[in-house]
């Protein structure tokens, strides 16, 4: 267990040593846990680190790597150190009682020392390096991408303001490494604690409104924060709109025989040289898996981008959180374990 002494960035001395072996796909790498260290009331932050000191793949600000743990489940952690550093993977992951077990894991089970099975990065997420101006918005948690975001713009030179919004300062991780920016750039981290009144209100539309012409605007947090971005957002090019979601943005319904959209349709893969056909109650992911196609998948929800698999033909019906509206217009790649279709027939990439 670790010892919660207090609510500063403070590494935690663990001693014990374990393999874990947890089922995993076969690019995954193996990292040892070298660091872990209290982030906020309720988050730790993990440094991972080639056990034999090796350079780990590369990232790019925004990108996210997944973690094989014990039960057979994969979680998703986005890197929030610099993407110059090529010899750790840090992390940061806030406890959730009510979660599925994944965070719990992590803070009650792993220890300094500890190997894990880890995906290399991808970054559905990214950072455009070209913008004039980044306007970055994290709720909580939300900060880890963000402030990997920051990290690369101001090795760039690049422009860019940080609103931040916590319950409490106790519950916003990484405000300690926030804090030399703050005081290098104070016009540029805005920070907003519901739980501390006389503070000024968070109000995203306003933020947006007032921004220039040209400036990207990345979002990281909870989803009532998403929908008021995507709100605030709605008139704006989807190309200068960046967002991440935590995980599913709702739960994602097969379709069912009231449903008035598509029910069962039929999927021709291309590769295979297969027609299948999609019921109601499974995924196309289920019907590729049932008939021995080796495809790639990981959370089985529509957000860890895994499953994305390219359309010939057909239109696909989007149910994840990865595509962004362009991609989705275009309607080439699609989500296998939760969007559908549009049309009776979809001819995938397969
Ligand atoms: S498996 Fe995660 S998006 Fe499909």
């Amino acid at each position: 267990m670790f010892n919660y002494s207090n609510d500063t960035h403070q590494a935690v001395e663990i001693k014990t040593s374990r393999r874990l072996t947890m089922p995993h796909p076969q690019d995954f790498i193996e990292v040892q846990v070298h660091a872990v260290a209290i982030a906020a009331t309720d988050a730790l932050t993990f440094e991972l680190r080639d056990p034999e000191g090796a350079m780990l793949p590369p990232f790019t600000a925004g990108a996210h790597i997944e973690i094989a743990l014990p039960g057979n489940i994969a979680r998703h952690y986005s890197l929030l150190n610099n993407p110059n550093e090529r010899h750790r993977y840090l992390i940061a992951v806030r406890r959730q009682s009510q979660g599925r077990g994944g965070s719990r894991y992590m803070h009650d089970e792993l220890r300094v020392g500890d190997r894990l099975a880890v995906s290399a990065p991808r970054n559905h997420f990214p950072l455009n390096e070209a913008a004039s101006r980044s306007v970055l918005f994290a709720g909580g948690i939300g900060i880890t991408p963000l402030y990997s975001m920051i990290s690369r713009l101001e090795a760039l030179g690049g422009d860019w303001v940080l609103h931040y919004a916590a319950r409490s300062q106790r519950h916003a991780p990484l405000l300690d490494l926030l804090e030399p920016l703050k005081r290098a750039h104070p016009e540029r981290i805005h920070l907003y604690f519901e739980a501390e009144p006389g503070k000024p209100a968070f109000d995203i539309r306003n933020i947006v409104s007032a921004a220039g012409a040209e400036d990207h605007f990345y979002c990281c947090g909870p989803t009532p924060m998403l929908d008021a971005y995507q709100q605030a957002c709605k008139d704006i090019a989807p190309a200068r709109v960046h967002m991440e979601y935590f995980g599913p943005r709702q739960a994602v319904p097969l379709a069912s025989e009231s449903d008035a959209g598509p029910k069962t349709f039929a999927i021709d893969l291309r590769r295979s040289g297969m027609s299948l056909s999609v019921p109601p109650d499974k995924s196309i992911l289920d019907v590729v898996l049932e008939a021995g196609i080796d495809a790639s998948f990981s959370c089985g929800e529509g957000f860890c981008g895994y499953c994305r698999t390219a359309v010939l033909d057909g239109e696909p019906e989007h149910r994840d959180t990865v595509l962004d509206e362009t991609e989705r217009a275009a309607g080439n790649v699609m989500m296998i374990c939760c969007s559908r279709s549009c049309t009776d027939r979809l001819v995938l990439d397969l």
